[in-house]
């Protein structure tokens, strides 16, 4: 077995910073959610995506969980564009993609569509409650559409440059370190022992973890991601082989669309050459919306040879006290009493008042490094 093969067949490259863009008049405005995925279309991260979603790829994606030309695409990746901006367009323009005065990329206009905005919470987030965060941002969001492919004309700067890295740079960093299996690992939480215990057990049967935080936009009480590299670098450094775990980033925003987004995460890591992924309880989910293993269950709708990736599911897992060890369901045969389960808004909470989640939750160095960062949140607010 090789790395994977890119979703589609070929790793998209649409980096160019030669392009000349300086007599190009016409300009959208991105929001972050767009700059970055301007960025990951570029980097071939979204193979095979070359650019955002004209309206059949969009109605496609909604309907079927298909681009048009039959991969599986879950997220409508879009780009959205104020009524100003979209009059000044015709199909056929180049228009330069900026933010902030700055030109990030460059795009052939192919399609000018309006949206129903219901429709596409409904498909995609299974819900039209705008206190769902994914939903909110939709509804933020102007209701017209550009789509068309791409140059990617200048790199979205980041604070976590030492762990940012395109596909096919992670793609080699796996090839030289003789990784031939590669499990990936989406997160935007600090590790508990939950997602280590996961984490590790896969890494069982493959030769490497690559962990694969999600930095972009997240709704505001997730753990900054600072604080979180900071929290997994002192776990690596004390509880994980350093021969088998890569850690980094993923700039994509956080969309909280559980079983789409669960595909969606799946196919962009196949990108960066994971053989193997991850999925265990409420994958990518937010408060009740999605049940515990619906972003599981999601995969039924597709064969393994389109996937071209291995899931690997997992139980909800949890510290036993009788067991004393990591377990699920399948593997402990103890009441509920006996288990350490908390969820994120307790432990925040928890933190927040001084005091520290048990060891059997999560490693005392992590916990350690949250506090701290809660410290500085509460002095920098
Ligand atoms: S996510 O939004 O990025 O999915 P989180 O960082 O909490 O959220 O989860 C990362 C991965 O670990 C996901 O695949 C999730 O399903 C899994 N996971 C989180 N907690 C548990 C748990 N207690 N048991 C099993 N899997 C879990």
């Amino acid at each position: 077995m090789g790395l994977s093969q890119p979703h589609g067949g070929t790793l998209i490259n649409r980096w160019n910073p030669n392009v000349p863009y300086q007599s190009i008049t016409k300009a959208i405005e991105l929001d972050d959610i767009a700059l970055s995925d301007l960025e990951l279309i570029g980097t071939g991260a979204y193979s095979p995506l070359t650019g955002f979603l004209c309206k059949e790829d969009y109605e496609s994606v909604l309907h079927n969980m298909r681009l048009t030309t039959g991969e599986p695409w879950t997220i409508p990746i879009t780009l959205p564009a104020t009524e100003t901006e979209a009059k000044s367009f015709s199909i056929g323009d180049q228009i330069k993609l900026i933010q902030n005065g700055v030109v990030y990329g460059v795009m052939d206009v192919a399609d000018i569509f309006v949206v129903d905005k219901d429709k596409e919470a409904k498909y995609v987030y299974k819900t039209t409650d705008i206190q769902h965060p994914g939903v909110r941002k939709l509804a933020e969001r102007p209701n017209i559409f550009v789509g068309g492919s791409i140059t990617l004309v200048r790199r979205l700067q980041n604070e976590y440059s030492t762990y940012y890295f395109d596909p096919i740079d992670t793609r080699k960093k796996f090839q030289q370190r003789g990784w031939k299996t590669v499990v990936g690992f989406q997160t935007r939480n600090p590790i508990h022992r939950a997602h280590e215990y996961i984490q590790k057990t896969a890494l069982e049967t493959v030769d490497g973890l690559f962990l694969h935080p999600l930095v972009g936009e997240t709704k505001k009480d997730d753990i900054p991601p600072d604080v979180r590299l900071e929290s997994y670098e002192v776990l690596l450094q004390n509880y994980y082989k350093q021969e088998h775990v890569f850690l980094g980033v993923f700039l994509a925003a956080m969309r909280y669309a559980g079983p789409r987004e669960a595909v969606f995460h799946a196919m962009v890591r196949k990108n960066y050459g994971c053989t193997h992924f991850i999925v265990g309880r409420d994958h990518a989910g937010v408060g009740n919306y999605y049940g515990t293993y619906d972003a599981q269950k999601i995969f039924d709708h597709f064969t393994h040879e389109e996937l071209g990736i291995v899931l690997l599911f997992f139980e909800h897992s949890f510290y036993c006290k009788q067991c004393e060890n990591m377990a699920t369901s399948k593997t402990c045969p103890h009441d509920l009493e006996h288990h350490v389960i908390l969820s994120g808004t307790k432990v925040r909470e928890l933190l927040r008042k001084g005091g520290r989640p048990p060891k059997t939750f999560s490693r005392p160095e992590v916990i350690s490094v949250l506090i701290n960062g809660l410290k500085k949140e509460v002095k920098t607010s």
